[in-house]
């Protein structure tokens, strides 16, 4: 039995609220927004309701709530959590028609946007007027910034830049309540009270709706150079990634790539890439600056320590066009493992010189579980995106060995110092393993934060916290 109302009742005052246009009933309708980029999960919603102003958002907020009917708001649905699927039916709220950036304030180095711009198209905006907005998903051609925030997304560049919840300065929210609040200041510095700004990122649209963000910039370095290196030895690879932080360096990014990964992608993208005998992974890095000639030099240094470490090969990018493609095949590891086999997404993150013990447990977990993984990602920042494959796998194995599996790499991350999801967020599919990062005292008082927020419930239900069983 849920424990929600079906949209029936409040139906007529929705038209009050929304034109019809704007309340989406129809199943072929309605398909879109029944899924995200998670696994192939799908729950359908009663309604989707498509609001553009702050002023209707917080009606049917305070419509829903009085009537304790489930509203799960929506970015672009490019999340691998599963955090805008409405499991318990009831209304989607996207946000797609707040697509407007209001402000770019270039004397102050700041930004007003709604949530659902695009990140890559605020990107480009801030980048016409020589600004830096760095947080960069590998769905920036899609995602919207609401999202990030949801999700406190990173991306490459986080690794020298930082993620999105350190460019965010002010946020206004629609409480569940339906009231409505700025969270913060304009301001750069901030030590008035609790730090809601801050306690936003990541929630997942638990906790209220962003309807407007005010975003810090930062000034765009003026070039970027770009390096492939090639590694027998995986583990090396990793090793390697410490030691060019322990030498001084500061890569903008350090990614890392299984050969399996690039040659899923390479074939489904159908592009070029010269596969070289014996390699058995890549590491990315990219650095940035405004003189070309200390950007050359931390190359070789960076070059220095990766043969310390056994790489065969670095190649570089020349030209604007070869480093896209790079880029382009690194964006797509995620989408083509996809395409490739049904498969679960990890989002491991430990202490960056931890990474190669991450990686070899979770080899050595998949050989005692008897699945095959494709590991890239970040690994600048310790966080490395575990695809696990079905391959060849048994039902049981794969419904039932595999939870066990994934405690276990989840434990392991713990016991590391790391985490469960570095960027990706808990969602529908991680949250049976929240008491792995957090005991029950902890759950607690997170529960109670978002009873404080959200007292009847209605927001995002079915998200972040685990069942309560008994
Ligand atoms: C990536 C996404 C999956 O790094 O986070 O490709
Ligand atoms: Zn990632």
């Amino acid at each position: 039995m849920s424990n929600f109302n079906a949209i029936t009742t409040i139906l007529p005052a929705l038209e009050k609220i929304l034109d019809k246009g704007f309340i989406l009933l129809d199943r072929e309708l309605t398909t879109a927004y029944s899924r995200d980029y998670t696994e192939d999960l799908q729950f359908f919603p009663e309604a989707v309701v498509l609001p553009s102003t702050v002023d209707e958002v917080a009606a049917i907020v305070r419509l829903c709530q009085e009537n304790r009917v489930a509203l799960t708001p929506r970015g672009a649905g490019t999340g691998l959590s599963g955090g805008a699927l409405p499991v318990e039916g009831g209304i989607v709220m996207s946000m797609e028609r707040f697509n407007k950036i209001q402000d770019i304030d270039t004397r102050n180095f700041q930004a007003t946007v709604q949530p659902g711009v695009i990140n890559q198209v605020f990107q480009e905006a801030v980048a016409e007027k020589g600004l830096f907005y760095p947080p960069d998903p590998a769905s920036k051609g899609s995602c919207f910034l609401g999202g990030n925030i949801a999700h406190n997304s990173g991306g490459p560049r986080a690794l020298k830049y930082g993620v999105t919840k350190d460019y965010v300065l002010n946020l206004q929210v629609v409480l569940p309540t339906g009231e409505v609040i700025w969270t913060g200041a304009n301001t750069l510095k901030n030590s008035t009270g609790y730090n809601l700004t801050q306690l936003m990122l990541g929630s997942e649209g638990t906790l209220g709706i962003v309807t407007a963000i005010v975003f810090k910039l930062i000034p765009k370095p003026k070039h970027t150079l770009l390096m492939l290196a090639e590694f027998e030895n995986a583990e090396l690879a990793c090793e390697a990634v410490g030691e060019v932080f322990r030498e001084g360096l500061n890569p903008s990014a350090l990614e890392f790539m299984e050969k399996s990964g690039v040659e899923i992608t390479v074939r489904r993208l159908q592009t070029h890439f010269s596969f070289n005998e014996g390699v058995e992974a890549y590491l990315l890095i990219e650095v940035d600056g405004n003189k070309m000639d200390h950007l050359y030099d931390d190359c070789e240094q960076i070059n220095a320590v990766l043969e310390k470490f056994g790489v065969k090969q670095v190649l570089f990018a020349e030209s604007a066009d070869e480093k896209e493609h790079l880029w382009r095949i690194r964006r797509a590891i995620g989408e083509t493992v996809k395409a490739e086999s049904v498969y679960k997404e990890e989002d491991t993150v430990v202490p960056r010189a931890e990474l190669p013990k991450l990686l070899s447990g979770v080899k050595e977990i998949g050989q005692r579980y008897g699945f095959e993984s494709v590991c890239y990602g970040h690994a600048g920042d310790g966080n490395l995106h575990v695809n696990i494959l079905k391959g060849n796998m048994t039902e049981e194995q794969w419904t039932q060995g595999l939870i066990v599996a994934i405690r276990e790499i989840f434990t392991l991350c713990k016991t590391l110092g790391g985490t469960i999801s570095g960027e990706h967020g808990i969602g529908l599919v991680q949250k049976e393993f929240m008491d792995i990062p957090f005991p029950p005292h902890h759950l607690q008082l997170m529960r109670g934060i978002k009873h404080s927020f959200d007292p009847a419930g209605i927001l995002n239900p079915g998200k972040i916290f685990p069942e309560i069983r008994g």
